[in-house]
């Protein structure tokens, strides 16, 4: 089977294609992907050489280049993924998460192919206690979880109207490795080596249920493979923290890896205005893909912190460039007001 991959280049889906690399040897990977801010080549220098892997640069919104393209089903991962950017312009959001979505899901209603939609937990809002379940009303609180949400309600009319073959995941907070350093957890560890101070919005009290990224990728080939056409399936990690007590424990470890000392490294948690519109509190049941699909999320957090520490260290060079590219003008227009930088 040869697979549209969208996004490959991104965080997610890097570590989508080599999963399936290896896990599913029989398949093709075709990866889609427009290059955005988000988009690097390098997280996949390791398959690149595969024969059964293809790279097109190109956007998921080109009908055209889409319709060009020969492939028996599509993993939709391509997004604008930070809902700090969101807040900014929504623009970029509404046009890739959206007519991009709508582009896919006429490709596979005119293939008559299975497309898998990589959906999110921030479309149910916030929840200030119990847990999301696949039946919990979307209450989507950002640009970016609006946009989501309006692509996993193309995703449902295109089933219920078409009968296409369609499948939604909507997974929590993933974190591991070749995660853009503008989200909280290579955030952290990057500021940490640097010695830079560690933004905390609000109280610091918002709660995120945290996975590591490969158990994510196990999920999404799962429900690919098995899951009910039209069905949609909760992936998270049963693993609820505060973002003051995760920071703490990251900024823990990176002082045993690195050496620094511990109580600088707290020194560095600098507390700043909110974001606006921010959700308390994420907390997903993920029994459906557990009890239907026999998958659990088996990598530990302590673990999963200490390994991704290690990557970041290990791979200065991948997140140096970044930060001190045009990230920096991203940086300084996102926490400039809120903190000296
Ligand atoms: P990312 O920002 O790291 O990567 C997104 C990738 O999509 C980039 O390679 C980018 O170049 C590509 N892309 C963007 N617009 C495109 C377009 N129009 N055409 C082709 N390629 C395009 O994102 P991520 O964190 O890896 O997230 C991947 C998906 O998973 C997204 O759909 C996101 O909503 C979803 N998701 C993310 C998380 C998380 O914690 N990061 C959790 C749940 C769901
Ligand atoms: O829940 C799934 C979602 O998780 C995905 O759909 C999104 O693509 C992904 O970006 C992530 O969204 P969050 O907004 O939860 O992730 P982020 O890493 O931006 O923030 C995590 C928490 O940390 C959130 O409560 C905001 C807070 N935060 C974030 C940043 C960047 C800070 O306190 N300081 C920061 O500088």
């Amino acid at each position: 089977m040869k697979i549209l991959v969208t996004g490959g280049a991104g965080f997610i889906g890097s570590n989508f294609i080599r999963h399936l690399m290896s896990a599913m040897p029989g398949h093709e990977v075709i990866n889609l992907d427009k290059l955005t801010y988000a988009g690097n080549l390098e997280n996949l220098k390791d398959v690149e050489r595969d024969p059964r892997y293809t790279f097109v640069k190109g956007d998921i919104c080109d009908r055209r280049l889409v319709e060009s393209l020969e492939f028996d089903g599509i993993i939709n991962f391509a997004a604008e993924s930070h809902v700090d950017r969101s807040i900014m312009d929504s623009y970029p959001f509404l046009q890739n998460n959206v007519v991009g979505t709508q582009n896919l899901l006429e490709a596979a209603r005119t293939r008559k192919c299975r497309i898998l939609h990589v959906s999110t937990d921030e479309v149910y809002g916030s929840i200030p206690a119990g847990l999301f379940t696949e039946e919990s009303p979307l209450r989507p609180n950002s640009p970016y979880a609006a946009s989501k949400a309006a692509a996993d309600l193309l995703a449902r009319a295109y089933y219920e109207t078409y009968g296409i073959d369609v499948v939604i995941t909507r997974c929590s907070n993933n974190y591991g490795p070749c995660q853009f350093p503008e989200k909280l957890i290579p955030l952290v560890i990057s500021r940490a080596v640097e010695g830079k101070p560690v933004p905390v919005y609000g109280d610091g009290g918002n709660v995120r249920d945290w996975i590591y990224v490969d158990d994510h990728c196990r999920a999404v080939a799962a429900v690919f493979l098995k899951g009910e056409p039209g069905r949609i399936y909760n992936i998270g990690g049963r693993n609820e923290r505060r973002n003051i007590d995760l920071i703490r424990q990251l900024l823990a470890k990176a002082a045993e890896k690195t050496g620094a000392d511990a109580e600088d490294l707290i020194k560095l948690i600098t507390y700043v205005k909110d974001r606006p519109g921010h959700d308390r509190r994420y907390a997903i049941d993920p029994s459906r893909i557990e009890s239907e699909l026999g998958w659990n999320a088996e990598t530990g957090f302590e673990k999963g912190l200490a390994g991704t520490v290690d990557w970041y260290l290990a791979n200065r060079p991948w997140w140096e460039h970044i930060v001190s590219g045009e990230y920096m003008e991203y940086y300084r227009m996102q926490y400039g007001e809120r903190m000296k930088i």
